[in-house]
């Protein structure tokens, strides 16, 4: 008997490690009392974050707090192992705040939060700061990725391109207050500091190079007529020309298939190195569920971009 459970144990740890850890990031779109309260809604998008080994959530918009919970205990139902939430509070210049989280299922993400925290926003660069975590991978394996940080963001709309901008200040800022991921072998702090480039030019670019990667994912809003071609090439070849944008657009994520307003972006060759190829893309939530358009759009307006990584 102990000899049966001590190989399945094995099993489940080759199993566990072996596999690839699926990073997710969706926009729920005002997921607040009305939907949480919907308990067929609230499965479906259970199931779907269910998916993800972690999950970064944009816009819960609960007043009364309660609907991250929902979807939280949830979550746990249809999971065969548990999630931890990472809950941000609520962020936002107006009435209308929202919530971000971090969903991880540890056993599987092999990943351990170690802080999370609103961007103090002094400057007030934007309607709603990014959520900013750092996470540490437990057992590092062949990528040579021991911690990263994800910094989650819903960019306001009419403000996309100048908030992105402007998300070269937080950049600046995390790599100021976190010296101690920055001072490792390749690139001292005053490196990356310098490197970090916050008013680019074409003859003076950003080239950040860090052992710490640094992901800006979530609702960028970085499409159509919110931010045009024009500005999406300057992003591209001048003020982020130091990040590898995993979500191209190639593909469109809201959910009536016409703009790329969901973004990955990742500074650190090792890391990027490390994500599976072609399996950065969106989640087709209507043929998963054999929903309808007007059924997808009930659960969002966006679906999940996601992708694959072997630590
Ligand atoms: C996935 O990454 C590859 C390699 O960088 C890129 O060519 C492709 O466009 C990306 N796919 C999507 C859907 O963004």
């Amino acid at each position: 008997m102990q000899l049966v459970s001590s190989i399945l144990i094995l099993a489940i740890a080759l199993g566990t490690y072996a596999s690839a850890v699926r990073v997710g990031s969706f926009n729920l779109h005002q997921y607040g009392s009305k939907k949480a309260a919907n308990p067929s809604l609230t499965n479906t998008v259970a199931q779907i974050i269910c998916d993800f080994d972690l999950g970064i959530i944009q816009e819960i918009s609960d007043v009364s707090l309660k609907a991250p919970y929902v979807l939280f205990d949830e979550l746990n139902k249809v999971s065969p192992s548990p999630y931890t939430m990472t809950l941000s509070e609520r962020a936002g210049r107006s009435n209308t705040k929202e919530q971000y989280i971090f969903f991880n299922r540890e056993s599987t993400s092999g990943l351990e939060v170690v802080d999370a925290y609103i961007h103090p926003d002094t400057e007030d660069n934007f309607e709603r700061p990014p959520f900013i975590g750092t996470f540490k991978v437990k057992k590092p394996g062949n990528s040579g990725v021991k911690l990263f940080t994800i910094m989650d963001v819903h960019l306001r709309p009419d403000g996309a391109y100048t908030e992105l901008l402007a998300m070269r200040y937080v950049i600046r800022d995390f790599i100021s207050s976190h010296p101690q991921y920055f001072d490792q072998t390749e690139t001292s702090l005053q490196e990356a500091l310098d490197r970090n480039v916050v008013d680019a030019t074409p003859d003076n670019k950003p080239s950040l190079k860090s052992n710490h990667p640094i992901l800006i994912v979530g609702d960028f809003n970085a499409d159509c007529s919110y931010i045009s071609p024009t500005r999406q090439k300057l992003l591209q070849t001048i003020n982020y020309v130091d990040f590898s944008w995993v979500i191209t657009n190639e593909v469109k994520t809201n959910t009536r298939q016409t703009c790329t307003y969901d973004r990955i972006l990742v500074n650190g060759d090792n890391f990027v190195n490390a994500i599976v190829p072609n399996s950065n893309t969106t989640v087709n939530i209507a043929e998963k569920f054999g929903f309808n358009l007007a059924q997808t759009l009930a659960i969002s307006d966006h679906i999940p971009i996601k992708f694959d990584i072997n630590w």
